[in-house]
């Protein structure tokens, strides 16, 4: 669809007038010094490279958009350089009329001509005050109950779900520069090396490609930390490389990507055995793929793959079925399977569970209650398959979780796990690729980069 088309969608579907912001740069420290310019996802998805500072309303009546931006100044020409005129916008980006940001409350007065309007909370706290003050609604961009209304939310979600040719060649492309950025950091995978090294291989490969970092990069050997941001140790025989990154592209999509590795090119037959079993359940996942899917039963199905082969490996106790309803495996997988990929890296977890679980309720359970998503699936969505397995100290020397799981997890066989390493524990392996829903299965946009466990010895051995 091209922006035209997934405008006029747009307006075919609102019932009041609807302001989009763009959202502005946002500082790091003092004031000029800001982050590179990212427009708010909606805004992408509707306009081609946005520029910063502008808003856009959508008027169904009218069936006209119209697009405010920025005055030209003098000043900027110096210090950012020229930009289009505002005749040559309207024309590239095919609206009705543009106008000045500056005056954009003026503006929309004579525009919606009293009409109540609707407006989009975006990570720019100053646009969303804007939207805020023009609309009267509570908005607010971290509380997704008040992200926006409802019928709005669910409108612009159920065009960007389902992704599009032209969609699907972008996330082809930042798929091929993160594979050229995943070979680069197991190549140079070897002991003595400094994760930000590879790390800053990594980046620089997005970068090389006019890429940035989808989300900040994880490459750690300490993986049980989920989210962890930090490269600071130095990779030693026996470890196993986590890496999570992806390249998001000037259009704005993503990829999101995990491979795992050990150094030196040869897992210990723990890190085989884990590593074999996560790929396993990775794989199972993929193969289930098909409209009409229900994503929760995806990751329950991984669930009980794990939690069968924890009963192999002598960490589990009792059926895999009963070990996945009283939430045992948990304490090794305690994420969900995965989530929307888009523009967003968790696209439109934004917009929460209204959109993320339609008409269902999220589980309280541990683990399965990180679950992002519980949707049927259909064709042209694209989300992430990410099963893991990781010994977290926390939860695994929890006395609370020791009490519950006394009979079905194997404690004292974990805490061999957790004495590895010198003490610093096994830390965790995830198998992550991207995945769309085609009309008869799927296909995994990540495919190349390999994962077979010889595949990755023999690359981080070389
Ligand atoms: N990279 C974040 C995630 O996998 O969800
Ligand atoms: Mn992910
Ligand atoms: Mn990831």
């Amino acid at each position: 669809m091209s922006f035209l088309q997934r405008r006029d969608r747009l307006l075919a579907s609102l019932t009041r007038p609807l302001v989009l912001f763009s959202g502005g740069a946002i500082s790091r420290n003092y004031p000029a010094n800001t982050y590179p310019f990212r427009a708010d996802s909606n805004f992408l998805y509707f306009f081609e490279r946005p520029e910063p500072g502008s808003a856009a309303l959508f008027d169904p009546a009218e069936k006209t958009v119209t697009l405010f931006l920025p005055e030209r100044t003098i000043g900027d020409a110096l210090w950012h350089g020229e930009v289009e005129p505002f005749d040559v916008v309207k024309r590239r980006q095919g609206v009705d009329q543009v106008m000045t940001v500056e005056a954009l409350e003026a503006h929309l007065q004579s525009l919606a001509k009293g009409r109540q309007l609707d407006a989009i909370a975006v990570a720019d706290f100053k646009a969303t005050a804007r939207a805020r003050s023009i609309t009267g609604q509570d908005l607010q961009f971290d509380d997704a109950t008040k992200v926006g209304r409802g019928e709005v939310l669910e409108a612009i979600a159920a065009l960007r779900l389902r992704k599009g040719p032209e969609e699907l060649a972008e996330m082809r492309k930042t798929a091929l520069v993160t594979h050229e950025a995943h070979l680069a950091a197991m190549k140079a995978s070897r002991p003595g090396v400094k994760e930000e090294l590879l790390a800053g291989l990594v980046e620089g490969a997005f970068a090389r490609s006019g890429c940035v970092p989808a989300y900040g990069t994880i490459l750690s050997v300490r993986g049980e930390v989920l989210h962890n941001h930090d490269h600071g140790n130095t990779l030693a025989a026996g470890d196993i490389v986590l890496l999570d990154a992806g390249a998001e592209g000037p259009a704005g999509y993503c990829s999101d990507v995990t491979r795992c590795w050990p150094v030196g090119g040869a897992f210990t037959p723990e890190g085989r055995d884990v590593y074999e079993l996560v790929l396993k359940a990775e794989l199972h996942a993929i193969g289930q793929v098909r409209p009409g899917v229900r994503y929760r039963e995806l990751h329950l199905s991984a669930c009980r793959v794990l939690a069968q082969g924890l009963v192999d490996l002598g960490l589990l106790t009792g059926a895999a079925d009963s070990l996945v309803e009283a939430g045992a495996h948990a304490l090794f997988f305690p994420h969900g399977l995965g989530h929307q990929l888009g523009l967003d890296v968790h696209d439109l977890e934004a917009f929460g569970d209204r959109v993320l679980y339609p008409g269902r309720e999220r589980s309280t359970q541990f683990g399965t209650a990180f679950l992002r998503m519980d949707m049927d699936l259909a064709e042209g969505m694209v989300f992430t398959i990410e099963p893991g397995l990781y010994f977290v100290p926390a939860i695994l020397r929890s006395p609370d979780f020791r009490a519950k799981f006394r009979g079905q997890v194997n404690f004292d066989r974990a805490e061999r796990y957790l004495a590895m390493n010198g003490g610093r524990g096994f830390g965790g392996v995830r198998i992550e690729d991207d995945v769309v829903c085609t009309a008869t299965g799927s296909e995994v946009l990540t495919a190349a980069i390999p994962k077979g466990r010889a595949e990755v010895e023999a690359l981080a051995g070389a």
